[in-house]
Parts: structure tokens; C-alpha cells; sequence
């Protein structure tokens, strides 16, 4: 029987850190200062904005939220972006995905400043990712590797399976796993066999964003499964790729969805905020 790693206890402990740092930041005269930039209603996005704000509120940083309507231009947002990174008092940016079609996703991320980009999305973070400079690693691989080492394993020779390929979760968070020194296997929609390659693994990741795609057929004795699905069933409610009834019996951990990789995430954004308040300051 598995135990389950909650991220909501692990979150915790890391935030409690981060208050202490950022309280030490104010007596520099420093406070770190988020801004989230809310394109449009969608009511996933807003439930996650707010969690950031209050994430925010919670370790004493400042936080800010732009909204605006779906209707807007590119050119629009483009300029929102670009006064936020000219603003002094703004350390840093993120822009809530999905966007709306009128806008490439991919021109509003080019157009954060690299050095207020807390999500890592932008070309030059994720370059320096993968040579393995020292950089804002997106949240959510950052989370996962967080959670792997507070079950006490070693990521070092271990055969890890990647499920997902995304540039949010999967590709960022094999080459983490890579500086870990683990062998690295990257599964996608096109891998043959799928179980034969996720049976091999000592730690299993699944990134996918499809409900119940991984079951106890997937898993072998003692893996330790970290799911980033986040998926609503027929019933409405919020469920994993793993089937976790069935995988509780084999793994040795597993996390929870919700409650697993989500907490991680915000606590990861808190992290990268106060690294960018720190740079952008000058200060230790
Ligand atoms: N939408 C869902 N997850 C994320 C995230 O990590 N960052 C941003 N900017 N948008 C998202």
C-alpha cells in the first residue's frame, strides 16, 4: 500500500520559508511584487489567479491582477506586458494561459523581460534550462522534483518515465531529472507499448491531461507515481491520468489530485518571485 505524498503539507513547510525570507526582504526595503495579467473569464483560470493571490498575501508579498476582456487585441496585451516590465515596482509577470485565439501565445511570452518571466516560458529561460545555467525554472517541474526528494529517494541512476511531452510539464521537467542524474525516458501519444516502458520505471510521472490513462497494469511494485493531471470525470469531479484506486496498492507513493503537484506549483511561483525581487534589487 502506497503512502500518499501530500503537496499540501510539503507547500506548506516551503512557504513557511518563503514568509521568513520575504520578511527578511522587507527589512531591506524590499517586498516582492507579483503581477498576474487575467485575460478574459474562464473560470479555471480565475480560480487559479485567485489562488496565486492568495499565496501571495499569505507569505507578505505584493500581488496585483490585471483583468481583461477576451476581446482584446494582441497589440493590447503586448503593451500591458511591456509597460509591467518597464514598471520598477513589478519583480514579476505572469500572464494566465489560455489565451484567447486573436493571440499567440507564443508573441506574449517572447515579449516578457527574461528577468521578470517567474513562469520560465520565455526562449532564453528555457535555453539556459537545458545548458543548466541558473535560471527561473517553470513551476510545475519544479514542484515535481520538490516532491520527489521529500519522499527521501534519490533521483541518481534511477530509471525515471516521463508520460507527456508538453513544454510546460514534460520536456522541462525531463531535463530537471536530467541534472538530478537520472535516466530519463520520455513517453508520448506515438510511444509503442506504452506499459512495457512505464512497468521499467523506479519513479513514474504522468503529464498527459487525459483521466484514468494510467492504471495498476502501468505500474510496478514500489514505483513512486507523481500525477500532474488535472482532469473533471462525468461526475464533475477533479481526477488524475492515474486511476488512483488501482495504483494505491502497487506504488510506494502517490500523490492526490487535487492536492498532490497543485499546492507545489503556486509555492514554486512564490519562490521564483522573491529570486526575481532579489536579482532585480540587487540584493542577498
Ligand atoms: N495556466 C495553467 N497553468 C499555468 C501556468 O503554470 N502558468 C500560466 N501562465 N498559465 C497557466
Amino acid at each position: 500500500m502506497a503512502t500518499i505524498l501530500s503537496g499540501k503539507e510539503v507547500a506548506q513547510d516551503i512557504r513557511a520559508d518563503i514568509a521568513k525570507e520575504v520578511d527578511r526582504l522587507k527589512e531591506k526595503g524590499v517586498t516582492p511584487a507579483l503581477t498576474v495579467v487575467l485575460v478574459g473569464e474562464d473560470p479555471a483560470s480565475q480560480s487559479y489567479v485567485t489562488g496565486k493571490m492568495r499565496a501571495c498575501e499569505e507569505v507578505g508579498m505584493r500581488s496585483e491582477v490585471i483583468r481583461m476582456p477576451d476581446t482584446i487585441s494582441q497589440q493590447e496585451l503586448l503593451d500591458t506586458v511591456e509597460r509591467l516590465n518597464q514598471n520598477p515596482n513589478v519583480h514579476g509577470i505572469l500572464v494566465q494561459l489560455p489565451l484567447p485565439p486573436q493571440i499567440e501565445e507564443k508573441a506574449v511570452i517572447e515579449t516578457i523581460d527574461p528577468r521578470k518571466d517567474v513562469d520560465g516560458f520565455h526562449p532564453i529561460n528555457i535555453g539556459k534550462l537545458m545548458i543548466g545555467d541558473d535560471t527561473f525554472v517553470s513551476c510545475t517541474p519544479a514542484g515535481i522534483i520538490e516532491l520527489i526528494k521529500r519522499t527521501g529517494t534519490s533521483l541518481k541512476g534511477k530509471r525515471v518515465v516521463v508520460v507527456g511531452r508538453s513544454n510546460i510539464v514534460g520536456k522541462p521537467v525531463s531535463l530537471l531529472l536530467l541534472q538530478e542524474h537520472a535516466t530519463v525516458t520520455i513517453c508520448h501519444s506515438h510511444t509503442q507499448d506504452l506499459t512495457a516502458i512505464t512497468k521499467q520505471a523506479d519513479v513514474l510521472i504522468v503529464a498527459v491531461g487525459r483521466a484514468g490513462l494510467i492504471g495498476k497494469e502501468h505500474v510496478s511494485p514500489g514505483t513512486v507515481v507523481i500525477d500532474v493531471g488535472v482532469n473533471r470525470n462525468e461526475a464533475g469531479k477533479l481526477v488524475g491520468d492515474v486511476r488512483f484506486d488501482e495504483v494505491l496498492d502497487q506504488a510506494s507513493w502517490i500523490t492526490p489530485v487535487p492536492g498532490g503537484v497543485g499546492p507545489l506549483t503556486i509555492t514554486m511561483l512564490l519562490k521564483n518571485t522573491v529570486k526575481a525581487a532579489k536579482q532585480i534589487e540587487n540584493v542577498d
